[in-house]
């Protein structure tokens, strides 16, 4: 007769026998905050005419002017959702048709919708496999005349290799977006991330540090860019002229506005980003000092140039040292109380709007030769082999360093990793 399992995934005891409460920052005060508004009204002070509400709000004016203090950044402009604040960076610096901006294929799919949704085309370089972000080596090989941006994604909660990037970009006359969705608090040579590129777009959405449910900003020290980032964001095409101050042609805007709520409740949140970066932070470094006692095992790893804040906590896995494969893993820890994803995401160029070449319609565009474009982008698997290799085989992720856990799921977690190593042999 076989001997029962130990293991949760096979019927065993799991390590944590209550689920994982559910990650949510937001409390009274924003509570309290967003009813304020709702008394008072209006719901929302944009109007998209060139007029005193062009800009919004009381709320929205007061969350981007303490946004804008806090990181130490002359414009912050607010969104709906950083999906919107990054397609309104390729607007502000002028992207569009025949232009290519190059981009990780591990990142959010928004970073890289963002290129076409404004005709531009994406360029996949690969990342580097210890931040796992955009490789500056990558890059430079994928510059051609049609360069106009790189992506820079701050993954998982610290910067890309900024400190090559930016030369890189200073040398070839290109500009960087630097999609800080997952890393605000975290700083690079001193200096928040999201600031130091040309621009820099943050998230609200409900995962993240700082969170409202939906929405995002735009940063930037450049006024241009941020009046074309408003204009992007309020009708521009029925605004600007009307406005002397601009004179850069015609541009179509979209309604990518915040309501006062949001924006009542944002204000709340930025007063929390330390808190609850402490609070990460602190986690992970006891995380860390488990992992890095277990072999087949690489905690995540800090530029000396940064440092993290732990949006997401990355593993990485030797599947031959741990003698497991990194999904038996994954499925084994979900399975003990801790849910891991099989890694990340799946490269980016990988999903069938890349592979199938179809983004308006059943037309190419723009990722074939035309009227404006002379590239042939290659979207084929390999291109990128360590995104592959990553993504396939090496990275998996933890969110037991969010607030609201404690030291003590911590401490499960790595009683439960441990549990499910020394069980392997029933994983074969
Ligand atoms: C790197 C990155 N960029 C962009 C986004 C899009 O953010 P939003 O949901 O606010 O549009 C996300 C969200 O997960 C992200 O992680």
């Amino acid at each position: 007769m076989t001997k029962p399992s130990h293991l949760a995934l096979f019927g065993g005891t799991p390590v944590l026998k209550n689920q994982l409460p559910e990650v949510h920052n937001a409390g009274r005060e924003e509570a309290v905050a967003a009813v304020r508004v709702i008394k008072e009204g209006p719901l929302s002070g944009f109007l998209g005419t060139a007029s005193s509400r062009f800009l919004g709000g009381k709320y929205v004016r007061l969350f981007e002017k303490e946004f804008s203090k806090k990181f130490k950044v002359r414009h912050a402009v607010s969104y709906n959702s950083a999906t919107s604040a990054l397609h309104a960076a390729i607007v502000a610096l002028g992207i569009g048709p025949g232009d290519e901006v190059i981009v990780p294929p591990y990142t959010m799919s928004a970073t890289v919708t963002a290129v076409l949704q404004n005709g531009a085309t994406p360029i996949f370089a690969d990342i580097e496999d210890k931040m796992f972000c955009i490789d500056p080596k990558s890059v430079e090989s994928r510059i051609t005349k049609n360069t106009k941006a790189i992506m820079a994604v701050n993954l998982f909660g610290q910067a890309a290799d900024l400190g090559a990037l930016l030369p890189l970009a200073k040398k070839h006359n290109i500009k960087v977006i630097e999609d800080n969705a997952q890393s605000p608090g975290a700083l690079w040579r001193g200096k928040y991330t999201g600031t130091v590129g040309d621009i820099g777009v943050f998230s609200l959405n409900v995962h993240k540090a700082i969170q409202t449910g939906e929405g995002g900003l735009l940063v930037t020290n450049d006024d241009a860019y941020a009046l074309r980032a408003q204009l992007c964001r309020n009708h521009g095409e029925s605004v600007v002229d009307e406005m002397p101050e601009y004179d850069a042609g015609p541009i179509f805007g979209n309604n990518y506005r915040m309501t006062e709520v949001t924006a009542a409740m944002a204000r709340v949140q930025i007063s929390r980003l330390s808190f609850l970066t402490k609070k990460r932070v602190a986690l992970a470094k006891r995380l860390e000092r488990a992992l890095r006692t277990i072999p087949g095992i690489t905690p995540a790893y800090t530029h000396p140039e940064n440092t993290h804040v732990y949006y997401r906590y990355p593993i990485k896995v030797d599947e031959k040292k741990l003698g497991l494969s990194r999904d038996a893993l994954a499925a084994a820890m979900t399975a003990e109380g801790f849910p891991m994803p099989k890694g990340y995401v799946k490269p980016i160029y990988l999903l069938p709007l890349f592979q199938e070449r179809k983004a308006f319609n059943n037309t190419h565009f723009p990722f074939e030769k035309n009227t404006y474009y002379d590239g042939n982008p290659d979207y084929s698997y390999g291109i990128c082999p360590i995104v592959e290799r990553m993504a396939e085989k090496e990275i998996t992720l933890t969110d037991v360093c969010q607030y609201p856990y404690t030291a003590r799921h911590v401490d499960l977690f790595v009683k439960a990793l441990k549990k499910v190593i020394a069980h392997r042999h029933e994983l074969a």
